[in-house]
Protein backbone atom coordinates (compact mmCIF):
# COMPACT_ATOMS: atom_id res chain seq x y z
CA UNK A 1 0.00 0.00 0.00
CA UNK A 2 2.81 2.36 1.27
CA UNK A 3 4.96 1.68 -1.64
CA UNK A 4 2.37 2.09 -4.74
CA UNK A 5 0.96 5.33 -2.64
CA UNK A 6 4.78 6.23 -3.23
CA UNK A 7 5.70 4.89 -6.44
CA UNK A 8 2.35 6.65 -7.79
CA UNK A 9 3.10 10.11 -6.31
CA UNK A 10 6.58 9.93 -6.94
CA UNK A 11 5.27 9.26 -10.71
CA UNK A 12 2.79 12.04 -11.18
CA UNK A 13 5.48 14.43 -10.08
CA UNK A 14 6.64 14.24 -13.61
CA UNK A 15 2.92 14.96 -15.08
CA UNK A 16 2.55 18.05 -12.93
CA UNK A 17 5.93 19.49 -13.57
CA UNK A 18 5.91 18.66 -17.81
CA UNK A 19 2.35 20.18 -17.75
CA UNK A 20 3.64 23.13 -15.24
CA UNK A 21 6.51 24.21 -17.03
CA UNK A 22 4.67 24.20 -20.82
CA UNK A 23 1.45 26.34 -19.11
CA UNK A 24 4.36 28.41 -17.58
CA UNK A 25 6.25 29.00 -20.84
CA UNK A 26 3.09 29.55 -22.93
CA UNK A 27 1.75 31.82 -20.89
CA UNK A 28 4.73 34.08 -21.22
CA UNK A 29 5.09 33.53 -24.68
CA UNK A 30 1.53 34.72 -25.10
CA UNK A 31 2.21 37.79 -22.47
CA UNK A 32 5.06 39.06 -24.94
CA UNK A 33 3.44 38.17 -28.12
CA UNK A 34 0.41 39.26 -27.13
CA UNK A 35 -1.59 36.54 -28.47
CA UNK A 36 -5.31 35.00 -27.72
CA UNK A 37 -5.86 33.29 -24.39
CA UNK A 38 -6.84 30.12 -26.85
CA UNK A 39 -9.20 27.13 -26.14
CA UNK A 40 -5.53 25.33 -25.80
CA UNK A 41 -4.14 27.32 -23.05
CA UNK A 42 -7.64 26.92 -21.29
CA UNK A 43 -7.34 23.01 -21.64
CA UNK A 44 -3.67 23.35 -20.28
CA UNK A 45 -4.75 25.01 -17.26
CA UNK A 46 -7.26 22.49 -16.48
CA UNK A 47 -5.50 19.49 -16.98
CA UNK A 48 -2.57 20.20 -14.98
CA UNK A 49 -5.35 21.55 -11.95
CA UNK A 50 -6.59 17.65 -12.78
CA UNK A 51 -3.25 16.46 -12.30
CA UNK A 52 -2.37 18.55 -9.46
CA UNK A 53 -5.66 17.68 -7.83
CA UNK A 54 -4.67 14.35 -7.69
CA UNK A 55 -1.29 14.40 -7.10
CA UNK A 56 -2.75 16.16 -3.49
CA UNK A 57 -5.21 13.37 -2.99
CA UNK A 58 -2.36 11.33 -3.49
CA UNK A 59 -0.29 13.00 -0.92
CA UNK A 60 -2.90 13.09 1.71
CA UNK A 61 -2.85 9.04 1.51
CA UNK A 62 0.85 9.36 1.96
CA UNK A 63 0.89 11.46 4.86
CA UNK A 64 -0.87 8.84 6.93
CA UNK A 65 1.05 5.90 6.36
CA UNK A 66 4.57 7.31 5.55
CA UNK A 67 7.11 6.50 7.98
CA UNK A 68 8.85 9.81 7.75
CA UNK A 69 5.64 11.11 8.77
CA UNK A 70 5.76 11.79 12.46
CA UNK A 71 4.54 13.79 15.21
CA UNK A 72 6.41 13.79 18.74
CA UNK A 73 9.14 15.80 20.92
CA UNK A 74 11.84 14.83 17.76
CA UNK A 75 9.53 16.26 14.88
CA UNK A 76 11.20 19.38 14.80
CA UNK A 77 14.03 18.47 15.57
CA UNK A 78 15.59 15.76 13.15
CA UNK A 79 15.34 17.90 9.71
CA UNK A 80 14.24 14.82 7.56
CA UNK A 81 11.19 14.10 10.09
CA UNK A 82 10.40 17.87 10.04
CA UNK A 83 10.54 18.03 5.89
CA UNK A 84 7.99 15.46 5.01
CA UNK A 85 6.15 15.90 8.28
CA UNK A 86 6.32 20.06 7.73
CA UNK A 87 7.99 21.85 5.15
CA UNK A 88 7.19 19.43 1.83
CA UNK A 89 3.00 19.38 2.52
CA UNK A 90 3.12 23.11 3.42
CA UNK A 91 4.78 23.98 0.11
CA UNK A 92 3.35 21.84 -1.97
CA UNK A 93 -0.16 23.12 -0.68
CA UNK A 94 0.84 26.38 -1.64
CA UNK A 95 1.93 25.66 -5.12
CA UNK A 96 -0.92 23.91 -5.21
CA UNK A 97 -3.61 26.76 -4.59
CA UNK A 98 -1.37 29.17 -6.89
CA UNK A 99 -2.06 26.54 -9.80
CA UNK A 100 -6.06 25.92 -9.03
CA UNK A 101 -6.07 30.22 -7.97
CA UNK A 102 -4.20 30.27 -11.68
CA UNK A 103 -7.32 28.84 -13.34
CA UNK A 104 -10.37 29.48 -11.19
CA UNK A 105 -9.86 33.44 -10.46
CA UNK A 106 -8.96 34.07 -14.43
CA UNK A 107 -11.84 32.41 -15.48
CA UNK A 108 -13.93 35.76 -15.58
CA UNK A 109 -11.09 37.56 -16.63
CA UNK A 110 -12.05 38.22 -20.69
CA UNK A 111 -9.08 39.87 -22.15
CA UNK A 112 -6.11 37.57 -23.05
CA UNK A 113 -3.19 39.82 -22.02
CA UNK A 114 -4.30 39.81 -18.31
CA UNK A 115 -5.62 36.53 -18.50
CA UNK A 116 -1.98 35.33 -19.52
CA UNK A 117 -0.14 37.50 -16.95
CA UNK A 118 -1.87 36.12 -14.04
CA UNK A 119 -1.27 32.56 -15.02
CA UNK A 120 1.93 33.50 -16.01
CA UNK A 121 2.68 34.58 -12.56
CA UNK A 122 0.44 32.01 -10.07
CA UNK A 123 2.00 29.09 -12.26
CA UNK A 124 5.84 30.53 -12.50
CA UNK A 125 5.97 31.02 -8.47
CA UNK A 126 4.07 27.48 -8.31
CA UNK A 127 6.82 26.01 -10.18
CA UNK A 128 9.88 27.52 -8.11
CA UNK A 129 8.03 26.55 -5.10
CA UNK A 130 7.75 23.37 -6.63
CA UNK A 131 11.45 22.48 -7.35
CA UNK A 132 12.45 24.12 -4.29
CA UNK A 133 11.01 21.71 -2.64
CA UNK A 134 11.45 18.54 -3.79
CA UNK A 135 15.35 19.94 -4.10
CA UNK A 136 14.85 20.43 -0.21
CA UNK A 137 13.84 16.90 -0.04
CA UNK A 138 17.44 15.51 -1.06
CA UNK A 139 15.80 13.13 -2.85
CA UNK A 140 16.39 14.24 -6.72
CA UNK A 141 14.58 16.43 -8.93
CA UNK A 142 14.24 14.35 -12.16
CA UNK A 143 15.58 10.93 -11.39
CA UNK A 144 14.61 9.71 -7.60
CA UNK A 145 17.28 9.33 -5.17
CA UNK A 146 16.61 6.12 -2.48
CA UNK A 147 18.35 6.12 0.56
C1 LIG B 1 -8.07 16.42 -1.43
C2 LIG B 1 -8.54 16.47 -2.61
C3 LIG B 1 -9.04 17.69 -3.35
C4 LIG B 1 -9.28 18.98 -2.93
C5 LIG B 1 -9.12 19.57 -1.54
C6 LIG B 1 -9.76 19.74 -4.10
C7 LIG B 1 -10.12 21.09 -4.09
C8 LIG B 1 -10.60 21.80 -5.17
C9 LIG B 1 -10.93 23.22 -5.19
C10 LIG B 1 -10.76 24.18 -4.00
C11 LIG B 1 -11.38 23.53 -6.44
C12 LIG B 1 -11.74 24.90 -6.96
C13 LIG B 1 -13.22 25.16 -7.01
C14 LIG B 1 -13.46 26.50 -7.70
O1 LIG B 1 -13.22 27.55 -7.10
O2 LIG B 1 -13.88 26.49 -8.87
C15 LIG B 1 -11.37 22.30 -7.23
C16 LIG B 1 -11.75 22.21 -8.55
C17 LIG B 1 -11.54 21.09 -9.33
N1 LIG B 1 -10.96 19.89 -8.95
FE1 LIG B 1 -10.32 19.42 -7.12
N2 LIG B 1 -9.77 18.90 -5.19
C18 LIG B 1 -9.34 17.65 -4.78
C19 LIG B 1 -9.21 16.52 -5.56
C20 LIG B 1 -9.47 16.45 -6.93
C21 LIG B 1 -9.29 15.26 -7.73
C22 LIG B 1 -8.82 13.91 -7.20
C23 LIG B 1 -9.62 15.63 -9.03
C24 LIG B 1 -9.64 14.84 -10.30
C25 LIG B 1 -9.46 13.60 -10.47
C26 LIG B 1 -10.03 17.03 -9.00
C27 LIG B 1 -10.45 17.76 -10.09
C28 LIG B 1 -10.93 19.06 -10.05
C29 LIG B 1 -11.50 19.74 -11.20
C30 LIG B 1 -11.66 19.16 -12.60
C31 LIG B 1 -11.89 21.02 -10.75
C32 LIG B 1 -12.55 22.13 -11.58
C33 LIG B 1 -11.57 22.74 -12.52
C34 LIG B 1 -12.20 23.84 -13.33
O3 LIG B 1 -13.02 23.57 -14.19
O4 LIG B 1 -11.80 24.99 -13.14
N3 LIG B 1 -9.90 17.50 -7.71
N4 LIG B 1 -10.89 21.26 -6.43
C1 LIG C 1 2.50 19.46 -6.49
C2 LIG C 1 2.49 18.76 -5.41
C3 LIG C 1 3.48 17.73 -4.96
C4 LIG C 1 4.61 17.25 -5.57
C5 LIG C 1 5.20 17.65 -6.92
C6 LIG C 1 5.19 16.27 -4.67
C7 LIG C 1 6.35 15.55 -4.92
C8 LIG C 1 6.86 14.58 -4.11
C9 LIG C 1 8.06 13.83 -4.37
C10 LIG C 1 8.96 14.02 -5.59
C11 LIG C 1 8.23 12.95 -3.35
C12 LIG C 1 9.38 11.96 -3.19
C13 LIG C 1 8.99 10.66 -3.77
C14 LIG C 1 10.14 9.68 -3.81
O1 LIG C 1 10.86 9.52 -2.82
O2 LIG C 1 10.31 9.07 -4.87
C15 LIG C 1 7.12 13.12 -2.43
C16 LIG C 1 6.90 12.37 -1.28
C17 LIG C 1 5.89 12.62 -0.37
N1 LIG C 1 4.92 13.60 -0.44
FE1 LIG C 1 4.67 14.87 -1.99
N2 LIG C 1 4.40 16.17 -3.54
C18 LIG C 1 3.35 17.06 -3.68
C19 LIG C 1 2.35 17.30 -2.75
C20 LIG C 1 2.22 16.68 -1.53
C21 LIG C 1 1.21 16.99 -0.53
C22 LIG C 1 0.16 18.08 -0.67
C23 LIG C 1 1.42 16.15 0.52
C24 LIG C 1 0.70 16.00 1.84
C25 LIG C 1 -0.42 16.52 2.16
C26 LIG C 1 2.55 15.30 0.19
C27 LIG C 1 3.06 14.32 1.00
C28 LIG C 1 4.13 13.51 0.69
C29 LIG C 1 4.60 12.44 1.54
C30 LIG C 1 3.98 11.98 2.85
C31 LIG C 1 5.69 11.85 0.86
C32 LIG C 1 6.44 10.57 1.25
C33 LIG C 1 7.61 10.64 2.07
C34 LIG C 1 8.11 9.20 2.28
O3 LIG C 1 7.39 8.41 2.90
O4 LIG C 1 9.19 8.89 1.84
N3 LIG C 1 3.02 15.66 -1.06
N4 LIG C 1 6.30 14.13 -2.90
Amino acid sequence: MYTGLLHTHSSLRYVVLLLLVIVVAKSMVGLISKKPFEKADEKLTLWLMIATHIQLLVGLFLYFVSPVVKFGSDTMKDSIIRYWTVEHSFLMLIAIVLITLARTSTKKITESNAKHKRVFIMSAIALVLIVLSIAMSGRGIIIPVRA
